[in-house]
């Protein structure tokens, strides 16, 4: 194989948001394969909130990524040469905790397969079938544990994990609503994924949009976000409510720090139970997971979206979307294209 490798390295920790420069292209030639390993072509690399967390040298769930070294993610490959017997060229394999390059070497023991499922494409394992989905499925079945006629609210509602969450809930015979930043994403969450009310946080006084769309109060809140919206969700929550933490996305950006929210007190005056979770913590029940997502797909209980952006080289510069919102549904860079 002639082709080089190319990969995408941090050299200094981002201040605020990313910026050119933050990030280096580095190409190196492909070593010859060991017994055991496999190539592949990365095809659709995800882009998560995350990795800008892992760009930052804080505490986290995962140890930052060091200066110098590959940027961690991962995505959906395509094997292109292997010296393990279970993998051949053309099998899709999931990346999982790897890095920004397009050609990852994969050890194959304990390497994942990716099961094809007739009518189902790629691009819904990176959503409905992927890590998002799972925190999604897991965050909502296993901590937020909704009960049918119940308020279950979620904040990034258009985003990977929040437009799985409200989907989910109106399986379990739930109330969705969803809170996001654009006319365009409510629309898309009412009319398309079928939740019953979305409150647009930029044009509408959230507070009093969701005394108006949750008249019962709140059952589970699923925090995707933090700060003013979650503040004006906990102070509307019921009686022995759960909130699964998932993410703080309006702090992962911020240079100061973040104080804590206004309405803590009424956490305990309704007795909520609110637990942060890490999804790799549900690594062992994935198969369990995908398997009931899969059946809701395949009935067409669940919508999705992904948000393609085009070309290895953008990886870093696109990262912004999240943040800055232009995303509909599962944010990925098609780094080749995906096979037929
Ligand atoms: N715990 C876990 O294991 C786990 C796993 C995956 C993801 N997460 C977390 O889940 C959340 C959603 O992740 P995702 O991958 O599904 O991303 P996503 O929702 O697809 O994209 C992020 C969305 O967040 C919204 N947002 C960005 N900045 C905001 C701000 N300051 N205030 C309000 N909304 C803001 C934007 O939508 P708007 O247009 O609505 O603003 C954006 O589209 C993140 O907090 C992420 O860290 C946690």
């Amino acid at each position: 194989m002639s082709e080089m490798n190319q990969t995408w390295v941090l050299r200094q920790r981002p201040v605020g948001d990313i910026k050119e420069g933050d990030l280096d292209l580095v190409e190196t030639p492909l070593e010859p394969l060991k017994d055991g390993e496999v190539r592949a072509k990365t095809v659709y690399l995800s882009l998560d909130p995350t990795n800008r967390i892992w760009m930052s040298d804080v505490d986290a769930y995962l140890p930052p990524v060091g200066i110098g070294d590959a940027m961690r993610g991962g995505g959906l490959a395509v094997v292109v040469e292997s010296k393990h017997d279970g993998f051949q060229q053309g099998d899709v394999v999931n990346t999982g905790l790897g890095t920004w390059t397009m050609y990852p070497t994969l050890q194959g023991e304990g390497l994942a397969k990716l099961p094809i499922l007739p009518g189902v494409p790629l691009t819904a394992y990176m959503g409905p079938l992927g890590a998002t989905g799972m925190t999604a499925y897991f965050g909502l079945m296993d901590i937020g544990k909704p009960q049918a006629g119940e308020t279950v609210v979620v904040s990034a509602a258009a985003g990977a994990v929040g437009s799985m969450v409200g989907q989910i809930a109106k399986i379990q015979g739930c109330r969705a609503v969803g809170i996001a930043g654009s006319d365009d994403k409510c629309k898309w969450l009412t009319e398309t994924a079928g939740f019953d009310a979305a409150i647009n946080y930029k044009t509408e006084d959230v507070g009093a949009a969701l005394d108006k769309h949750c008249p019962d109060g709140i059952d589970v809140n699923f925090e995707n976000v933090g700060g003013q919206i979650m503040d004006e969700v906990i102070a509307r929550l019921n009686d022995f409510s759960r909130m699964p933490l998932c993410g703080l996305i309006s702090t992962y950006n911020a240079t100061d720090p973040v104080p804590g929210p206004y309405n803590f007190s009424n956490l305990l005056m309704r007795r909520t139970l609110m637990k942060g979770f890490i999804v790799i913590d549900y690594f062992p029940r994935f198969p369990e997971g995908i398997q009931q997502m899969a059946q809701w797909l395949m009935e067409g209980k669940l919508k999705f979206e992904t948000d393609v952006v085009k070309g290895f080289e953008n990886a870093p510069s696109s990262l912004s979307r999240l943040f800055e919102g232009k995303n509909l549904g599962k944010l990925v860079v098609e780094c080749s294209p995906p096979p037929a």
